[in-house]
């Protein structure tokens, strides 16, 4: 049996279609998600549509139309856009479905049984875009506005459920410093969470969670199983997707652990602005019901455009059109490689147009593209496309063979860190020692003298072994281009473990190469 690998997307709110925000976690995951396939790992890979809540009532009424009817169709444009980003999700969950809906229902019972919820009145706070109770201070500090829209909040009063929160938090605390301490990543963001805990423990402020609404104000949720009057907070709701999508727990329908196997998850990849729902709420809640919490919960960062915050107004909004303008001029593949390459998972980024266009140039026409296309050549011109024998230990390969082996020895560490750019750079590296390779050894000039015949091989060889392994590992990245990339070397991409196929020296002499035009054509101006 091999290790089993469960990866997660944010499940995203109906109320609005697509952009660059929702599209960046969804690439990340599924370049994780095809990267530890290729590894030998059991993957599983979970998106999906969070689709009850005052959000999306909201956003129907104004449209006029229904929750579900927008929910029916905002869903095809996640879809569509799934497949058009070759994203390889294993399920796509959606909170209306009976499976999950049923699933909620008994996660709720299981708290009552376990007095871990109780009816008190709320009275306070609530900012509706972030479905979120707000504190007094915290109110007093945003002038009365949502810390994140800037929307005025909203006066409520009401009779709800409870979370007995503040019971579990001090044990949350020695989870995330001490039993696991990759449970929140990266380090400034578990930083975060901890300190904004033990304030929150210190001055009291900290309150259990409010994990109902009134049905009659919002009929749009889940029932509370105990209380028809309710129904289940959008956030419960939600963050319950990543355990009901694997048929857990099981409640004697035909999803019924159908792959309990992964729980519990290895990665929940969110943006930064949810980070506490999953830092605090989803791990008190599982501790609450004695599941077993998910190994990492990984925060990344935003994007602007243009160098300014998104907005429609502002005409810099990266949309699902946006998106689809980028696939056409550049390929799919490059888009997904910007948005790993430009920064550092875990920061903020900027998407400019200017800056697709250079890390475009520099890395993929001039890189890797150029990389294969002289290689290709030099081998059909001086080989008859066939890819020669190298000698053995010529010294400076040496370089190059380094290069590679940082690659492989490191690609599986670096990916369960989540370091895509430590990934990228060694990537990169790899096809600057080659190209360095080819400017030193000349091997133009070595193909005038027939004494060099067997360095010339040597050389060559090299190069096509170097290119083999660049785009084995860009393959998670740019599935389209890795694959035109192969068949041009006369590989098909195969079900052989990377860990193996990655090893310096698995390309075979004999094979037979064909150039074609530049995978990624220089972009002009
Ligand atoms: N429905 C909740 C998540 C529930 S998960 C149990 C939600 N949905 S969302 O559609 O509003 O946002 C989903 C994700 O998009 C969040 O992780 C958020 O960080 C991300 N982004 C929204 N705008 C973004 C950028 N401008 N840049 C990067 N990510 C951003 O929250």
């Amino acid at each position: 049996m091999s290790d089993t690998y469960y990866v997660t997307t944010p499940i995203y709110y109906v109320n609005d279609v697509p952009h660059i925000g929702h599209s960046y976690t969804t690439i990340a995951a599924d370049v994780l998600a095809r990267f530890f396939r290729a590894a030998g790992r059991d993957v599983h890979f979970l998106t999906g549509t969070d689709e009850h809540g005052i959000k999306i009532v909201k956003a129907a009424t104004e449209k006029g139309t229904t929750p579900q009817a927008l929910a029916d169709d905002v869903v095809t444009h996640f879809r569509r856009l799934w497949v058009d980003l070759n994203i390889s999700n294993d399920d796509f969950i959606r909170t209306t479905e009976p499976r999950h809906e049923n699933r909620v229902q008994t996660l709720i019972r299981e708290l009552v049984a376990r007095d871990e919820i109780y009816l008190a009145t709320y009275e306070g706070w609530y900012d509706e875009t972030q479905e979120e109770y707000v504190t007094e201070s915290t109110a007093r500090a945003n002038d009365y506005k949502s810390e994140i829209s800037g929307k005025p909040l909203v006066r409520y009063s009401e009779e709800n459920w409870f979370f007995r929160l503040k019971k579990w938090v001090p044990k949350l605390i020695e989870h995330i410093e001490k039993v696991n301490p990759k449970f929140v990543q990266p380090d400034a963001r578990r930083n975060e969470v901890l300190s904004k805990l033990r304030m929150g423990m210190e001055s009291g402020e900290l309150a259990d969670l409010c994990i109902s609404r009134n049905k009659e104000k919002l009929p749009w949720g889940v029932e509370m199983p105990n209380d028809p009057n309710h129904v289940v907070y959008v956030w419960i709701d939600a963050l319950s997707n990543y355990y009901s999508a694997l048929g857990l727990p099981a409640i004697g329908d035909e999803f019924d652990n159908r792959d309990a196997k992964y729980w519990p998850a290895d990665v929940h990849l969110i943006g930064k602005d949810i980070l506490w729902f999953h830092a605090v709420y989803w791990p008190c809640f599982l501790m609450a019901l004695d599941i077993p919490m998910p190994k990492c919960v990984f925060a990344h960062g935003w994007w602007t455009s243009e160098g300014q915050k998104m907005s429609k107004s502002l005409g810099n909004f990266v949309s699902r059109e946006k998106i689809a303008e980028y696939c056409e001029e550049y390929s799919r593949d490059v888009y997904r490689y910007y948005l790993l390459r430009a920064v550092t998972f875990g920061s903020d980024g900027d998407f400019a147009h200017d800056m697709v266009q250079q890390v475009y140039n520099s890395d993929l026409a001039n890189g890797v593209g150029n990389l294969l296309s002289r290689t290709l050549k030099m081998i059909s011109k001086y080989f008859d496309g066939e890819i020669p024998a190298p000698e053995e230990d010529v010294e400076d390969v040496r370089w190059v063979k380094t290069a590679a082996e940082a690659l492989h020895d490191n690609a599986v560490g670096w990916m369960d860190a989540f370091a895509f750019s430590k990934y990228l750079e060694a990537i990169n590296a790899l096809i600057g020692a080659t190209n360095k390779f080819i400017d030193d050894t000349e091997p133009f000039k070595l193909a005038k003298d027939e004494a060099q015949r067997s360095r010339l091989a040597t050389v060559l060889y090299t190069c096509a072994e170097a290119v083999r392994i660049v785009l084995l590992y860009l393959a998670p990245v740019m599935p389209d281009k890795t694959t035109a990339g192969l068949e041009r070397l006369g590989l098909t991409t195969t079900d052989e473990n990377l860990t193996d196929a990655g090893r310096w020296g698995g390309l075979q002499p004999g094979g037979k190469v064909t150039p074609g035009d530049p995978l990624f054509p220089r972009a002009q101006n």
